[in-house]
């Protein structure tokens, strides 16, 4: 665990100032959620989402495997009197799987946070997201697609592709899934009620997976469920 949590805390210290707010991502999913919602956000990085959403009325479980994007995530929630409606929680989503009981939360929330594991991992990382929703509660997943082409080349060029649309860069696992890829899982683990589609976040500058603030589309694969 070490290892990947320094990595993601370096990364995290080194997000430029002008990504410092919620993704167009969290903005868009928000009113879909029912009202006074707990949200689980996983791999929720630096607390910006989480805290648009306890700011939206809900309250937020945020798990992520870095100790410095935890800490400033209570730090933001702090400052802004929330802090009591943020949970943070320490996991690795590559070692285990989500630490919450069946049926305990109304919403679970992710982007670009499940692209670090391999077909297997990611199918039960999804299985495990159904299993903690309560009955109707909802999933929305982002995904990072193999439709941004520069991408999705530079990682065909430099990276080993260790499955299909699995490759590692560095120390890296990166997957590319399609939207085929992620139905499939979703069929493998019985999950009926679901969508797969594309997503574009269109701004000045995003958030990308490396935390740049070069790119101006960020394509995404969301995938959407419901717990019958
Ligand atoms: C691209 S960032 C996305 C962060 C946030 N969701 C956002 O949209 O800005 C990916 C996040 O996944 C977290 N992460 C990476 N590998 C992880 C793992 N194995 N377990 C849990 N979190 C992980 C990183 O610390 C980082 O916060």
């Amino acid at each position: 665990m070490t290892t990947d949590s320094v990595r993601w805390d370096e990364i995290h210290k080194n997000i430029p100032p002008d990504l410092a707010r919620h993704s167009q991502y969290a903005e868009g999913c928000e009113p879909k959620f029912p009202r006074s919602s707990t949200v689980c956000d996983l791999a929720g990085g630096l607390g910006y989402d989480a805290l648009y959403f306890i700011n939206n009325g809900h309250n937020v479980i945020l798990m992520d495997i870095s100790d410095y994007a935890l800490k400033h995530a209570k730090k933001l929630a702090s400052e802004n009197n929330v802090v009591s409606r943020l949970v943070t929680k320490k996991v690795d989503f590559g070692e285990g799987l989500i630490p919450l009981r069946d049926g305990s939360v109304d919403v679970i929330f992710s982007r670009i946070g499940f692209n670090y594991f391999p077909y297997e991992e990611t199918r039960n990382l999804l299985a495990d997201a159904y299993r903690v929703l309560k009955t109707d509660g909802k999933a929305y997943i982002a995904f990072k697609s193999p439709e941004d082409l520069e991408d999705y080349n530079f990682l065909r060029k430099n990276a080993v592709e260790l499955q299909e649309n699995v490759f590692i860069e560095g120390e890296q696992i990166r997957s590319r899934f399609t939207k085929r890829q992620l139905e499939q899982m979703l069929e493998e683990i019985g999950i009926s009620d679901y969508s797969v589609s594309a997503y574009k976040e269109e701004r000045e500058t995003l958030r990308d997976e490396f935390m740049k603030a070069s790119k101006k589309v960020l394509y995404l694969n969301e995938v959407s469920f419901k717990k019958i």
